[in-house]
């Protein structure tokens, strides 16, 4: 079975999304599947070459292009799905490689918010995990806990608000924050993930250099009340609506209020090739909490997969409140950093056996 990877991509998550693919390619189980590297370069043009499976090759970007062929992927004559070298020839297809099904790692903006997901749909391509319209509600901040409260699933209150509404009227919506939520508050833009663009807000004046330093990334800000003694605890879910499974519980250690995207990628750790693995000392596996605690916390995240329709492999982030002992549902992460699989490791089932169970699921 030929499995396209497809990975980089445009948001501001795509190095990581190297990482996490390099890490992937190498899992696959050789006997059963071969790797057809897809790079979805920063200026949009998609590649392939064997040079993609080694992380040391991406030092130097403009020598990688240079082994590489441009492709495009189109549906085949037989219905089969092909990476095909671009421009196209005059004479004859040029068929660099053929796939028989997607996996998309890319991490944030047009990879796991559904858009990649729907070309794969329209090309009538099977791929690994979240449909579109679980892809695009799991990014989407906002509307994800919308669904999610309508599940009486624990979210923190917000208001939110475009972007070019708090210009016409900053005033009007610092009154409505404050009228509804108490300094201090955390403000988000609505789509992205690895803590870009969010801060903290103690006072009226940080709350607008917050919001204005979201509104740099994201036209739809969304502004939370902050649990300022909190511990993060992570879930991992693999599944559909039918089936689904928790992994361990892995907390991570903080640094600074807010996890920072350094927190979360430059702790070093394990993964082959060089690659900056997502296991650290900042995080620690399982998370030291009782029992009733971790399956509370497992119990919520599988109702928080199945609730906004996913399927595959998520991460789901909570947040526990020190002095209430709330637990609250953060954000899920439908395509995870390096797919979690260091969460379903100490259960037993290693990043081939992971790998293999997604892919299955995605041709079943
Ligand atoms: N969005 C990143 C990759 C994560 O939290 O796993
Ligand atoms: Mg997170």
């Amino acid at each position: 079975t030929r499995v396209g990877v497809f990975f980089g991509g445009i948001s501001v998550e795509h190095e990581v999304s190297v990482i996490s693919a390099v890490q992937a390619m190498h899992a696959l189980d050789e006997k059963l599947y071969e790797a057809v590297p897809v790079y979805i370069a920063k200026d949009r043009q998609w590649y392939t070459g064997e040079e993609l499976r080694d992380i040391e090759n991406y030092k130097d970007l403009n020598q990688l292009f240079e082994k590489l062929q441009k492709v495009t992927v189109t549906g085949g004559d037989d219905g089969g799905v092909v990476l095909q070298k671009k421009p196209v020839p005059k004479f004859g297809k040029r068929i660099v490689a053929e796939i028989d099904v997607a996996f998309p790692i890319v991490h944030g903006t047009f990879g796991e918010d559904g858009v990649l997901q729907g070309f794969f749909e329209l090309m009538d391509i099977p791929y690994v995990g979240c449909d579109v319209m679980s892809s695009a509600v799991g990014m989407d901040k906002v509307i994800m806990k919308q669904v999610l409260r309508d599940a009486q699933i624990p979210v923190l209150d917000d208001i939110w608000f475009y972007g070019t509404h708090w210009s016409d009227n900053p005033e009007g919506i610092t009154a409505l924050v404050e009228e509804t939520l108490e300094y201090p508050v955390i403000v988000k833009p609505a789509n992205l993930g690895s803590s870009v663009g969010i801060s903290k807000a103690g006072d009226r004046d940080e709350l607008r250099m917050a919001v204005e330093e979201a509104m740099e990334f994201a036209s739809k800000i969304l502004v939370e009340h902050m649990v300022e003694d909190m511990k993060e605890i992570n879930c991992s879910v693999v599944g559909d609506y039918e089936e689904v499974e928790a992994s361990v519980l892995e907390e991570v250690l903080k640094t600074e209020d807010i996890l920072s995207y350094q927190d979360k990628y430059q702790g070093g750790g394990k993964g082959g090739d060089g690659a900056k693995g997502m296991e650290s000392t900042d995080r620690v596996i399982p998370a030291p909490l009782d029992e009733e605690q971790t399956e509370d916390i497992q119990q919520l995240a599988k109702d928080t997969f199945q609730s906004l329709g996913c399927s595959g492999v998520s991460r789901i982030d909570f947040m526990i409140d020190q002095a209430s002992g709330m637990i609250y549902v953060n954000e899920i992460n439908t395509i995870p950093g390096s797919l979690s699989f260091y969460l379903w490791d100490p259960a037993g089932k290693d990043y081939t056996q992971l790998t293999h169970q997604l892919i299955q699921m995605a041709l079943k």
